[in-house]
Formats: structure tokens, C-alpha cells, sequence
């Protein structure tokens, strides 16, 4: 049975049984306490507790799930074993107060015996040790004696939330793989290999562990597809299962390297973190510095070091992409439609990590011989991290080969030591900066169209508290240039970030632009020395511009949506305008009701599916008054004003950047409405990807 028909013959039993197949929740929880879904039971979580109404008594599904982050962790397992993943598909079957114990355990043996043929024989299964009742079923239904455990028959999704004693149903690959029973000390081994889980979801925990009963008996089962996978194709190793051998060729036909047993890690985490990568992106994760867009970063990162050792330079993730389209479109049809958009972001995730990957790991050998307890010192840990954005796990994975660990608390100690700082210099600089009166003002004009400026001057270098005339690699500096195409943080809207290039080498990471008067200061830390009066090349970072400028054109809808929706005296009294989301302070008096909000998003979104088109022009301020564009309440304007005007919907003076058409928005939503000070209102709106 191949993997994709798996899927079918799953949802096919259950269907035949009463149940609704539903399809796949998204990747991303609506559930604060979890960063990714981690299992089928994630979506029903408040059917269980009685806050929502089930869509139906019995359902079953494929759910898509990644475990890399809090409590379901398995990233640092996944290349060194067999069955690790981060990205996995859990086939489940739920009942919401309908059948129980009995009959659930029954289905789960007569699919795995009868439908798909297992060997009764090579089932072995495990109840919990309080759990007579399950366990005399298995001896009713099965003649099967279970071994009764403690914690590994206990299940809940988070420290808090529905859980309950489970039973498992393990497969033995017979006696030639070495590895014990479950609840043996050498059960992890590979001769049994669990594939199901039926939870008996019973339990509420609360914060302070208490166990008080849900208010009707739940099934929650959870059934690993690769792990049916394995099973029926006899395959010791998920990774040798159809679906990833043809993974595994995309990736040797990528790198022209063929698997070895000495390089199959490498395979193994390069497929595996395709998935998750792909899969996670497609569903509107953005690889960022926070949660989990943090997470995915980190992945894709790991990826690229593993393609490196493959010998591999350059794009991995985006070329493998269409690859994975192949093996899983058919059942996930988001991969397909958004394959434009997750190539774009793995492209630039990967363009940016390039250069640095090659550089810090030029850094970490020149380390190597130093160290002498086995241990890479915690500031060199924090350099990669800070300077080449090696994250933490990245380098402790690169080290683990050689049996060198990392000084966690000395990479701790540093991090706590960089943020102190750079409290400290955001209070600081901008005196400093005032200080510098010979500063010519900077010409950034050209952040209303180019991408890379022609070469710029330095001008100016702050290190510390210092004007320096030059500064080296790793250091943090503020940097002004005669001209520049970085838009610096004003009127709401946060600054670029981008490179400074010398050669098409990346000379500094700029991760943020902000403006001292009319001097533009360039913030992130040195990839190579530089120094004043050298020409180097601003590059600002498309990916984010394009975020924060279709952000910026909705603020103009948003605030025309609220004009129509409520009445025209909604004014704009404040705005943050950052990638891919708002936050709009306006006057009105109360709060808004439901139907408000959604007729303010509706509307938003009917002017998005119009794609107009978006003006940006320059003109005297009397022109644009004719025009009858709005200003800003209390701002002053000079002489010459931009006006942007979105279709015959909205015209704004404004010195922002925006888009061309209101369609590159693609979707905004509202997220929160709430009051901020008496008779002002704050709305935050999540645009682009994260609206999606
Ligand atoms: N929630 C349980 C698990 O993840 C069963 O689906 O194993």
C-alpha cells in the first residue's frame, strides 16, 4: 500500500462507520497555548470541554501536525533514528460523547487485522495501570493480555486542557531488531514500533494540575501515517517508505549526491524539514525572530547546513518545493496555491542565510582547535548566533558529530548582556546623533521606488557610544550613508531592514532604519569591516517592504471602511504600521458591535478582490487639499506633499510607502477592536500572509 492510498483506506473505515470526515485543521492553533498543531485533537479541544458544538457525534481526519517547539518537541531527534519528524500526518477518529471505550478499541483492532492485514500476532498493547476496563476489553475482543504503564498511557495535548488514560497498539517487526517491549528500558530500539493511540478523553486539568471530569466521554485516537507506512511496506525506517524515497531522489537530483549510509541524516533532516518548512509556510507562517516563525527559521536553517555538507551551495528548500507538490499536492491543495508565495519566502529566507552560513562556519573551525573540555565557549555561540544567525540548535547540531556541547549558560549570560545593552542604546543614540551638527541631512528619496540605490557613502559610524572611523565584524553600529532607499520608522510605519552589500558580498545586516531629524541610521551588526568614506551598496529586504506597504494601503482602507461603516467623523488619531499588520487608533465614542467589525472587514476585503489601482503622487499642498485628500489630525505638512489615492475609495496625504494595487493586500482581517482612552478606539489588522 503506498502512502498516499493509506490516507484512504483510513478515512474510507471510518466513513463507512458513521463518521464525518472533515478535512485538516490548519497548521497554525487557534489555541494560545500551543505553537503549531500538534496533534488531530487540537481543533476539538473545546468540544471536549464543552464550549463548542460538535459539527457531528463521530468524525475522523488527516491531520497535518508539527512537533518542533514546546512541550511536543521532536527537532533535535529527526535525521539521527528512524522515526522522528517534525512535520508528520496523524490519521484520528473521534466521538464526542457517543461510543467509548468498547467499541473504540474494537474499530482500531478490525482495521488494523482485517482491513489492512496485520498479524494479529505481531500486535502487542499497552493500557494504563488503573484502566481494568480497557484492558478487559482487549482480553474480550483480541484474547490480548496488555501491558499496563503509567505516564506513556497518559495523554494530553498541554500542561492544561482535556486528557485522559490511553491504550496503544504497537507492531513487533519480529525478533532480528534488537529493542524490548514497551515500558522496557530498550523499547526505544525499533522492534516495536507504535501505530495507534486511542485516548479516552475524560479529564479537564487546570493550571494547578487538578483532574476534574469533562462533561461527556470523548474518543480522541491518533494514528501515525508513516508509521502504516513503514508497517505495510516492511520498512525498518519511515524515511525508506515510497513517499520519501522520492523525496530523497528530488534532493540527490538537486545536489547530485547520492545517500550513502554515512550521509543519510542529512537526507533524512533535508525531507523531513521540507515538509514542515512547506507546509508551515503555505499555512501563513513567516520565518521571523519570535514563536513560531522563529521555529521555522531555525528549521530551514538547519536544512541548509545539511545541504552543505551534501556540498550543496545556495537555494535548497525552494528548488525541492515543487517536489514535495508532487508527493502531496493531490491531498493538500494549499501547497499548489500558494506555491508562488512559500518559494518567494524560502527564497529570501535562504538568500539571506547563504552567505552567513558560509561565513560562521568558517568562524566555528577557526574555534575548534581551542577548545579543550569538549565544550564551545558561550560567547562564541552567541557571536554565530549574533552575527551569522546561527540559532542555538543550529550549532549544537553542527557540533554534535564531534562530541563538543555548548556552554548554554554562557550563551545565556550574553544574550541577557546584548539586551541590556541595546536598551541602554536606544535612550542614548539619538543624542549622540544630534550631537553630529556638520551631518549633511540624507537623501532617501529613492525609498519611494529603487532597490538598490547606487553605491552610497558612509558617512558616519556609531559604535557603542563612539564615532568610529572604521568598525569590524560582529560589531552592533549605527551607520548613516549620503543617500539611501531605507525608509527610516516614521509616521507609524516601522523602518526597512535589508543588507549593506561590497561586491555582492553582505557587509552589514541592517535590521532596523530610523531617523534622527533628517538623518537616516542604518542598526544591525557587521559581517566584514567597514569604514568611513567607503562606497557600499543598500539593499533593502523586498520581502518585508512588500509586507509593510500592503499594510500601510490597508490602514488608508481600513480608515475609509470606518468612515462608511460608522460615519465620516472616524478620524485617524494615531497608527503603527508594521509587515503584515496594523494597529489604528481612531475617534469614536463606543465600542463597535459585531456586526460593525465585520462589515468594516468585509468591506476592506471587497475593495482588495477589486484590485484597484493605487496612485502615488507628489503635489503642492493646495493641490492636494483641492483633491480633497485627508490629512493627518494635528500633523504639520511642508510645502510639497505625497498624496496616495486607492480607486475612488480613499485619498490620503501621506509620506509612507504603499503598493500599486490593492489586490497585493490579498486579505485582511480584524483581529481586536478595542478602547484605548476615552472616545478613542484601537483596531489591530492582520494583513498578506498572516491575514491568510
Ligand atoms: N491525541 C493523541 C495523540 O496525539 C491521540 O490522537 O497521540
Amino acid at each position: 500500500m503506498t502512502y498516499n492510498e493509506i490516507r484512504k483506506v483510513f478515512l474510507d473505515y471510518f466513513e463507512k462507520h458513521g463518521h464525518k470526515i472533515v478535512p485538516s485543521a490548519s497548521l497554525i492553533p487557534n489555541d494560545p497555548t500551543l505553537l503549531f498543531t500538534v496533534a488531530g485533537m487540537v481543533q476539538w479541544k473545546g468540544v471536549f470541554q464543552g464550549t463548542e458544538t460538535p459539527i457531528a457525534p463521530r468524525v475522523a481526519n488527516v491531520q497535518k501536525c508539527i512537533r518542533a517547539g514546546g512541550k511536543h518537541n521532536d527537532l533535535e531527534d529527526v535525521g539521527f533514528d528512524n522515526r522522528h519528524h517534525t512535520f508528520f500526518e496523524m490519521m484520528g477518529n473521534w466521538s464526542f460523547g457517543d461510543y467509548f471505550k468498547e467499541e473504540a478499541i474494537a474499530m482500531s483492532w478490525e482495521l488494523l487485522t482485517k482491513v489492512i492485514g496485520l498479524d494479529p500476532n505481531k500486535i502487542v498493547v499497552t493500557t494504563h495501570i488503573s484502566d481494568d476496563e480497557a484492558t478487559a476489553i482487549w482480553k474480550k475482543i483480541a484474547g490480548k493480555e496488555a501491558i499496563r504503564l503509567d505516564k506513556d498511557n497518559w495523554w494530553a495535548a498541554g500542561e492544561t486542557g482535556p486528557c485522559g488514560p490511553c491504550t496503544e497498539m504497537h507492531y513487533d517487526f519480529g525478533p532480528d531488531v534488537p529493542g524490548g517491549l514497551p515500558g522496557m528500558p530498550d523499547e526505544d530500539g525499533g522492534r516495536y514500533v507504535e501505530v495507534w493511540n486511542d485516548v479516552f478523553m475524560q479529564y479537564d486539568r487546570d493550571a494547578s494540575g487538578n483532574l476534574s471530569p469533562l462533561p461527556k466521554h470523548n474518543i480522541d485516537t491518533g494514528a501515525g501515517l508513516e508509521r502504516w507506512a513503514a508497517v505495510l511496506q516492511n520498512k525498518l525506517d519511515n524515511y525508506d517508505t515510497d513517499l520519501f524515497v522520492n523525496l530523497k531522489r528530488a534532493v540527490s537530483d538537486l545536489t547530485g549526491v547520492k545517500e550513502t549510509d554515512e550521509n543519510k541524516p542529512s537526507f533524512k533532516i533535508i525531507t523531513d524539514h521540507l515538509r514542515s518548512v512547506g507546509f508551515a509556510i503555505a499555512d501563513g507562517v513567516i520565518p521571523s525572530n519570535a514563536d513560531r516563525g522563529y521555529v521555522i527559521r531555525r528549521i530551514l536553517r538547519r536544512a541548509m547546513r545539511h545541504g552543505q555538507i551534501l556540498g550543496h551551495r545556495g537555494a535548497l528548500l525552494s528548488e525541492l518545493y515543487p517536489a514535495l507538490i508532487k508527493e502531496m499536492g493531490d491531498a493538500y491543495p494549499e501547497l499548489k496555491h500558494q506555491e508562488k508565495r512559500v518559494v518567494e519566502i524560502i527564497r529570501n529566507e535562504e538568500n539571506s542565510f547563504a552567505d552567513m552560513l558560509q561565513n560562521g562556519m568558517k568562524l566555528l573551525e577557526s574555534e575548534l582547535p581551542k577548545i579543550n573540555n569538549s565544550m564551545l565557549p558561550g560567547d562564541i555561540a552567541f557571536k554565530l548566533f549574533d552575527t551569522y544567525g546561527f540559532p542555538l540548535d543550529l550549532t549544537q547540531m553542527i557540533l554534535r558529530d564531534k562530541n563538543i556541547s555548548v556552554d548554554v549558560d554562557g550563551f545565556e549570560k550574553c544574550m541577557k548582556e546584548q539586551k541590556e545593552r541595546s536598551r541602554a542604546d536606544t535612550r542614548g543614540t539619538k543624542l549622540l546623533w544630534e550631537s553630529q551638527t556638520d551631518l549633511p541631512d540624507t537623501i532617501d528619496s529613492e525609498k519611494y521606488d529603487t532597490k538598490t540605490s547606487s553605491s552610497a557613502k558612509v558617512l558616519a559610524i556609531l559604535r557603542g557610544e563612539e564615532f568610529v572611523k572604521s568598525a569590524n565584524t560582529g560589531d552592533e553600529v549605527e551607520i548613516a550613508l549620503d543617500h539611501t532607499p531605507f525608509y527610516g520608522t516614521q509616521g507609524g510605519q516601522v523602518g526597512d531592514m535589508g543588507v549593506f552589500k561590497r561586491n555582492n558580498d553582505i557587509v552589514m545586516n541592517v535590521a532596523e532604519t530610523n531617523r534622527v531629524g533628517n538623518v537616516v541610521i542604518h542598526k544591525g551588526t557587521l559581517v566584514a569591516p567597514i569604514s568611513v568614506n567607503e562606497e557600499i551598496m543598500p539593499e533593502i529586504n523586498q520581502n518585508v517592504r512588500q509586507q509593510t506597504a500592503r499594510a500601510h494601503t490597508a490602514t488608508h482602507l481600513l480608515q475609509a471602511a470606518l468612515r462608511k461603516v460608522l460615519n465620516d467623523d472616524v478620524e485617524q488619531r494615531g497608527s503603527k504600521v508594521a509587515p503584515d499588520s496594523v494597529r489604528f487608533d481612531f475617534s469614536f465614542g463606543r465600542a463597535l458591535t459585531a456586526e460593525e467589525k465585520q462589515a468594516v472587514e468585509d468591506l476592506v476585503n471587497k475593495w482588495i478582490n477589486e484590485d484597484m489601482p493605487v496612485s502615488h503622487e507628489e503635489m503642492d499642498i493646495e493641490s492636494a487639499k483641492k483633491r480633497g485628500a485627508m490629512a493627518l489630525f494635528g500633523e504639520k505638512y511642508g510645502d510639497r506633499v505625497r498624496v496616495i489615492t486607492a480607486g475612488d475609495v480613499s485619498c490620503e496625504l501621506c509620506g509612507g510607502t504603499h503598493i500599486y494595487h490593492t489586490g497585493e493586500i490579498i486579505k485582511a482581517r480584524i483581529n481586536k477592536e478595542k478602547s484605548i482612552s476615552s472616545g478613542i478606539r484601537r483596531i489591530t489588522m492582520s494583513v498578506g500572509a498572516l491575514a491568510e
